[in-house]
């Protein structure tokens, strides 16, 4: 079966978009982001959304902007660190394309993100590693996992790529 969509999932600060846009310039695919298009619809950032409506209501947002991608070919897409998460959700973009885990260490994630809460469910640490815990079982059910903590975004697009071509 030809791969003609890539969903790159796993946890907050993994690389999902910045991995998303170097394997979109290399195949010349288009790259969408989950979180990006969530801001343009509601028309303000997640944070926002998180804080006024709650996360149930993010979460709503988000499986319509997945069912919005759904029929895009020849695309990238960067899912939020929770869109995998959700069974429906997972089970969607696994009818769909190939779904690449960005596995990375929570260590490095911690170093990784930044103050100042633009990210919701990174506020607090101890809830933050719950979270990297329990959804590693979900992230497994990804068709590929890559070692994301040390190799260079080079290096992870050409992983993908010889998996696309195996
Ligand atoms: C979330 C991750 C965020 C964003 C929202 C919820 C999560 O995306 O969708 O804050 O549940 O892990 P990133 O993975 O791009 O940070």
């Amino acid at each position: 079966m030809t791969v003609d969509k890539i969903y790159l999932v796993g946890f907050m600060a993994a690389g999902k978009s910045t991995l998303a846009r170097a394997l979109g310039q290399h195949l010349g695919w288009r790259v969408e982001d989950v979180d990006d298009r969530i801001e343009a619809r509601e028309g303000r950032p997640v944070a926002s959304i998180f804080a006024r409506e709650g996360e149930a209501y993010f979460r709503r947002v988000e499986r319509a902007v997945l069912l919005d991608l759904l029929p895009l070919r020849d695309a990238v897409v960067a899912t939020g660190g929770g869109t995998f998460v959700d069974p429906e959700n997972r089970a969607a973009i696994k009818r769909d394309g190939l779904s690449v885990w960005l596995d990375v260490p929570i260590e490095t994630l911690i170093d990784r993100l930044p103050r100042g809460g633009v990210r919701p469910l990174a506020a607090d640490r101890a809830d933050f590693e719950r979270l990297y815990a329990v959804r590693r079982h979900a992230y497994q059910q990804a068709d590929l996992r890559l070692d994301a903590s040390r190799e260079p975004t080079d290096g992870l697009v050409e992983q993908i790529v010889a998996a696309m071509d195996a």
